[in-house]
């Protein structure tokens, strides 16, 4: 394909009008929301736009015919972005964080890969169906409940003990766990430094930089200790993805201890806001539009039945609950971008000249937000997802889970246990929100509703279905 441009044909890519000398494009961006900020950037620059703050220059891309170029492997490939780098400081070489090159991410994808498919969710439903309990012994009591708050625990909690076999207790004791709280904690000190000035941020930061050092400590001595609790263990004890990376499989060789413990801290870092967050829009959606909710309650009652445990197959014939979970990543991606760097030298839209090395951001609201989702995309309609519908529209305009080969390794754990979660608790409960709540969306690695409480009610009528669920 032609790569270059002369000079009549080159696009210029635009940039927020006013530029500050020296510090860039901070004016309309927001330190506690810039997923929103650029989101509103975007609205008006256009499909592709530069933002500079001070050295860092990014490019921002939300247009799908952009997309279409930048999701094509053989000339576009993942790029660590500095919010991604910046987590290496935690999670090293883990699948997340890994550097294309880096030989650990190839052994570790090819030795976890098999135990992410969908069939492998058979080994993990009876954990979840634990912690699903769990979450319904704390709603049954009709209070009042924070609803993030909540969908943490129950994913924390799940990728805990499906990884490696190791309770949080986030159901027990009121306070939370430590190492939480510092496996947050670090988490926010690495984005923050994104932006450090050199040398006076060393001093301004001392502080801390030290609090990070130990917060950091807190997260690897725990993960540490699991790990060689297990190895001590001489190969015994259960099968889970620990156990897996310790003993390797026919297939594929075992992971040394220092990349196991990166890949448990990714597997908690990456495995459970996301999935909380997206547990937490559905609910929202819900609880807003009692005729979806309506809906999926029938299905529920039709697949379920009343009472005893679904079985593993029953949680996939959720087809419209599937629909209002993939409209709420559709609206509220919780991961909310991606970045592609240039193979080589070539143009996106047959306009844009990226160098070999070049890289862009994914806006992935923005995409989910694109034209091509027609006039109503702004509207939470999870008919959206029916198949027919799906098979009409282009593949790369819906990209909750990312691109190619390091796209999302969880996303049948996800939505399996996102699944399971939502069916058990609209077979149990008739959902009440505040009607005063406006949603708000706040930001930390990943994008969740803030302050959104809802009260649980038991039914106690079975729905007959108001409309066919499928
Ligand atoms: C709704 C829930 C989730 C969403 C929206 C989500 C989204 C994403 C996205 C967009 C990426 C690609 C990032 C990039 O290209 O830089 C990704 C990668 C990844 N995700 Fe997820 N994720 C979710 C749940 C999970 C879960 C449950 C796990 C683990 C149990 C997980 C583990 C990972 C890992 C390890 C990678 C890196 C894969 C690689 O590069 O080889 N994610 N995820």
């Amino acid at each position: 394909m032609t790569t270059t441009l002369t000079a009549a044909q080159a696009v210029p890519v635009p940039h927020p009008p006013h530029r500050i000398p020296l510090i860039g494009d901070v004016i309309g961006m927001s330190l506690s929301t810039p997923v929103q900020s650029v989101m509103r950037q975007a609205a008006d620059l256009g499909p592709i736009f530069t933002r500079r703050v001070m050295k860092v220059r990014i490019t921002v891309v939300s247009g799908a015919d952009l997309i279409a170029d930048l999701v094509d492997e053989t000339r576009f490939a993942k790029h660590l972005p500095p919010a991604v780098a910046q987590l290496r400081s935690i999670a090293g070489d883990g699948l997340f964080t890994a550097f294309n090159d880096e030989p650990n991410w190839r052994l570790a994808h090819d030795l976890l890969r098999p135990a992410f498919t969908q069939q492998a969710m058979r080994g993990y439903h009876r954990i979840m169906l634990d912690v699903a309990d769990q979450l319904t012994d704390r709603w049954d009591s009709g209070e009042a409940f924070d609803v993030a708050a909540d969908m943490t625990k129950v994913t924390l909690e799940t990728i805990g003990r499906t990884g490696f076999s190791y309770s949080f207790g986030s159901f027990g004791s009121g306070t939370q766990h430590p190492f939480v709280d510092a496996m947050v904690q670090a988490l926010r000190h690495s984005l923050r430094t994104v932006f450090r000035p050199p040398v006076i941020g060393d001093l301004l930061l001392r502080r801390a930089d030290q609090r990070q050092a130990v917060n950091v400590r807190t997260v690897f001595e725990l993960v540490e200790d699991v790990i060689a609790t297990r190895m001590a263990s001489g190969g015994q004890g259960p099968d889970d993805l620990l156990g897996l990376m310790l003993r390797g499989s026919d297939q594929a060789a075992a992971l040394d201890p220092v990349n196991v413990r990166n890949q448990i801290v990714t597997f908690l870092v990456a495995g459970h806001e996301t999935t909380s967050g997206a547990l937490s829009f559905a609910l929202y959606y819900l609880s807003r539009h009692p005729d979806v909710l309506a809906r999926a309650q029938a299905e529920v009652d039709s697949v379920w039945g009343p009472d005893g445990e679904p079985p593993f197959e029953q949680v996939a014939k959720l087809r419209y609950l599937r629909r209002v979970l993939d409209e709420s990543l559709r609206l509220w991606p919780t991961v909310p971008a991606f970045a592609r760097e240039a193979r080589e030298d070539t143009l996106i839209g047959g306009r844009y000249p990226m160098r070999e090395g070049d890289w862009a951001l994914v806006l992935i609201p923005g995409l989910h937000r694109d034209p091509a989702w027609g006039a109503d995309r702004d509207r939470f309609d999870p008919d959206r997802f029916e198949p027919e519908r799906v098979k009409a529209r282009p593949g790369h305009i819906y990209k909750p889970f990312g691109t190619g080969e390091r796209a999302c390794i969880g996303r049948q754990f996800a939505i399996h246990e996102a699944v399971l979660v939502l069916g058990t608790l609209l077979r149990r409960y008739d959902l009440v929100g505040d009607p005063r709540y406006d949603l708000q969306v706040s930001e930390r690695l990943t994008l969740m509703p803030a302050g959104f409480m809802l009260t649980p009610r038991r039914r106690t009528q079975p729905r007959t279905a108001t409309a066919s669920p499928n």
